[in-house]
């Protein structure tokens, strides 16, 4: 989830390396986890799939919580994908539960069960709650930019992959997927895993290479100068209905444009603003515009009256498994004050367009993919960012119209591909991509066929 809340705060400082991954319970299956499962006899044919969850220590006060699961195919030689859910502050288990899991939460939030299109279908997946503080992870909360985050993660894979247990996924192909906030998190992650790995082969570090080779995000805040005006595009005219009244989209504009409006708040913090410049910036422009524009409508899908219960809360179920999976803290879905510590640098409107240019110039594949029903990082936004891309494929893009994009034969979305990047609007889905169905299509269906096709180095087809 992306907060459009804004309050301030600060945190402290990290300390010495404990270099730990304690796994509490390496038995720990899909099919364990249905606790009260109304179908069980569907879980019972969960094929056997290693899972395993603890923690990594990155100091002796901040622990970061992981929940690995195996591919449920030919582990061994899969690659391994991350998810990171945004926020600032918001956990994983969201994308694990909600989205893309081995199992999904009922809509009573009492149970879960088998999810066919499970993101672990094609690869080694593993759900990391970070930065500290967030989901089940929890110490001292010191990371205020998606920059210090970049850092404690990877801290976190070095344990990881240092552990006996992991050690063998070391050599495997490695992928970045992430959501929401993730527009900033992950290219800024996969940029510093980049030049960390070029750090190691200049010998000026020493440490595990990371084997980058993906990077998706859906539903993105990346470069909020491009994006911010969709907001104001698409409360007026999107492919279901408009949120609000004329008026409050002409009062709107006018926060944009004014000589001390939000545009001009967004180009002072990306020209070397201070902290103070971009918190305000945020404040601003999502009072004065994220926030009138949705309307009565739940911002993460349009389709539903604020707030729309789907995706079911994970809180109450989430509380049945914390011995099971070994949490040291009490989950929450969000932590106020790690993304109070974002809110107080302004991290939310810097860009991050630069880092995701790096990092699809330097050959690994992106794909950028975004929900049609989501207003909250909406098409009309994510496209203009994509479109103001200086990248090596911008005039192999520029020259693409879109096409259609099927899955099953039947009509899912809209693609454009230039070279090893990728851009797709999916039809019918919210904030959460892979929560969602359209048509005749299963639930996360459509995303489980784009996940495949970037997994496999490919651009995104029509089956
Ligand atoms: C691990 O989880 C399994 C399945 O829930 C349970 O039977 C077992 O007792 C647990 N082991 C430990 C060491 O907690
Ligand atoms: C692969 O699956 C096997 C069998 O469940 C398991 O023992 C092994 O630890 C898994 N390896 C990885 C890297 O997931
Ligand atoms: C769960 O809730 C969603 C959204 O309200 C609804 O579309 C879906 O049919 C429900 N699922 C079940 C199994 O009732
Ligand atoms: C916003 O204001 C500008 C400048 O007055 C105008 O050109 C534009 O059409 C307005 N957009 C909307 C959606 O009202
Ligand atoms: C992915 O495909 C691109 C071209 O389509 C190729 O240049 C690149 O080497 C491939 N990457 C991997 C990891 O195979």
């Amino acid at each position: 989830m992306l907060l459009s809340l804004l309050t301030t705060l600060l945190g402290v400082l990290p300390l010495a390396f404990g270099g730990q991954v304690p796994i509490v319970n390496s038995s720990v299956k899909p099919s364990d986890l249905s606790i009260s499962a109304t179908t069980p006899g569907k879980i019972q044919t969960t094929p056997s799939v290693f899972s395993a969850s603890g923690y990594g220590d990155l100091t002796s006060t901040e622990s970061i919580f992981f929940w690995y699961f195996s591919a449920r195919e030919n582990n061994a030689t899969a690659p391994l994908s991350l998810w990171f859910n945004g926020g600032p502050g918001s956990s994983s288990m969201l994308g694990l539960f909600q989205e893309n899991g081995p199992c999904r939460i009922n809509n009573a939030s009492t149970a879960v069960a088998l999810n066919p299109f499970s993101w672990n279908n094609v690869a080694n997946v593993l759900y990391i709650d970070q930065p500290v503080g967030v989901g089940f992870s929890h110490g001292t909360m010191d990371v205020g930019t998606s920059e210090e985050a970049a850092a404690d993660v990877w801290t976190f894979l070095q344990i990881f992959l240092s552990d006996s247990r992991f050690s063998g996924l070391q050599s495997h192909d490695l992928a970045i997927w992430t959501e929401s906030y993730g527009g900033h998190y992950g290219p800024t992650f996969a940029a510093y895993f980049l030049s960390q790995n070029a750090a190691i082969a200049a010998g000026t570090i020493s440490g595990i290479t990371l084997n980058l080779k993906t990077l998706g995000v859906g539903d993105g805040l990346t470069d909020p100068l491009s994006q911010y005006p969709g907001y104001i595009t698409y409360a007026g005219s999107n492919p279901y209905h408009s949120l609000v009244s004329t008026s409050t989209i002409t009062s709107a504009n006018n926060s944009f444009l004014s000589s001390t409006g939000c545009k001009e708040q967004i180009t002072a913090c990306n020209n070397d603003g201070t902290n103070a410049v971009c918190s305000a910036a945020q404040s601003f422009c999502n009072d004065k515009i994220l926030s009138p524009l949705a309307g009565n409508f739940d911002v993460y899908y349009i389709l539903a009256t604020n707030p729309d219960p789907y995706p079911p809360d994970l809180t109450s179920y989430l509380k049945t498994i914390e011995t099971k999976v070994g949490a040291e803290s009490t989950w929450q879905e969000t932590n106020d004050n790690v993304y109070d510590n974002f809110a107080a640098t302004g991290d939310w409107m810097r860009t991050s367009s630069p880092d995701l240019e790096t990092v699809i110039n330097a050959g690994v594949r992106v794909v950028i993919y975004d929900g049609d029903a989501d207003y909250i990082l909406n098409f009309n936004g994510v496209e203009a960012m994509v479109a103001n891309l200086n990248m090596q494929f911008t005039s192999l893009l520029a020259k693409q119209s879109f096409s259609d994009w099927t899955v099953d034969g039947q009509l899912a979305g809209q693609v454009k591909n230039a070279g090893t990047f990728s851009y797709i609007r999916v039809y019918g889905a919210g904030h959460e991509v892979p929560a969602y169905k359209f048509g005749n299509l299963a639930y996360g269906q459509a995303a489980l066929q784009m996940f495949t096709q970037i997994m496999s180095n490919q651009s995104l087809t029509s089956t």
